[in-house]
């Protein structure tokens, strides 16, 4: 774990000021207690959703990432997860109901094996990425297919020991700037560049079909835990960035 990024518990009356992005790190292995609570939040779309998944830990991350969605929403708007409501924009990115949230809370999330991230600003949009690292994944098939020329260039002129981070690292600030974005492949990924050397700032390099894009977005590199690598892209602002520890049934 990154001793610089300070992962604290939040305070028990937690709010979101505008010049704030608030980043949730959560493990989706939660006690079965805890994940009825949660369960129990849930709409009858999520449960016929949970139902559809063939493994059973897949369900239960599901639901357990769904119910703590609605905790965390709870915390801000100050309301029963239970009422919670949500909308899905045309291409498909989950957004709060705006007849049920006056504050313009701005969220999104994103899970990988039993770890979730989960973002939240006000007013702007905002896309998180995890990934899992991992040493052996053949990575060139996916920056030959995903990846700039100039992105790819980069990653082949690194070791071996370094390649594999970079992508990692390339690959979650790219999925994040997607996700905010909210368009799904119909951004697609080599149309646009992001920093790809791991020790460097991250930052969206340039956008070909949307000249001003880097000037307007801020990419942010999140370090959840040695084994994974994580991603943030938010509209422009001057931000201060807090991270949050939650556990279900300790939180509760
Ligand atoms: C959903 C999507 C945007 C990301 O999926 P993913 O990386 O497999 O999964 P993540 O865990 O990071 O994110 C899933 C969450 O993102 C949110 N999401 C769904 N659609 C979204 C969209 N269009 N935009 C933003 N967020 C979205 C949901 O909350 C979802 O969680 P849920 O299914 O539990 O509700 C995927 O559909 C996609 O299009 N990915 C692009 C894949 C790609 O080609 N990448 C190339 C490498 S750069």
């Amino acid at each position: 774990m990154n001793a610089e990024m300070p992962w604290d518990k939040p305070p028990e009356e937690l709010t979101l000021p505008a010049d704030e992005v608030h980043i949730w790190r959560v493990s989706l292995d939660v006690a079965s207690d805890s994940l009825s609570v949660l369960k129990g939040t849930l709409s009858g779309d999520e449960l016929r959703r949970a139902g559809r998944f063939f493994f059973e830990r897949d369900r239960l991350h599901f639901i357990a990432a769904r119910g703590v969605l609605r905790s965390i929403i709870g915390f801000y708007l100050d309301t029963d997860p239970k009422v919670v409501r949500f909308a899905v924009a045309p291409d498909g990115k989950p957004q709060l109901d705006e007849r049920f949230d006056i504050h313009d809370v701005r969220f999104n999330l994103s899970h990988s094996r039993g770890l979730a991230l989960y973002a939240f600003t006000l007013g702007r949009e905002i896309g998180v990425d995890l990934e899992r690292i991992r040493k052996d994944f053949d990575w060139q098939p996916i920056a030959d297919r995903f990846f700039t020329p100039g992105e790819k260039e980069k990653l082949e002129s690194m070791s071996e020991a370094k390649g594999y981070k970079a992508f990692f690292s390339c690959w979650t600030l790219k999925e994040a700037y997607m996700k905010a974005r909210g368009k799904g492949l119909a951004l697609p990924p080599n149309r646009f560049e992001v920093t790809v050397e791991p020790t460097e700032p991250p930052a969206l390099v340039t956008d070909l079909d949307d000249p001003e894009a880097a000037s307007r977005w801020i990419l942010h590199r999140i370090d959840p835990h040695r084994c994974y690598a994580a991603g943030l892209a938010v509209e422009r602002n001057t931000y201060r960035f807090r991270y949050w520890l939650y556990s279900p049934g300790a939180n509760q």
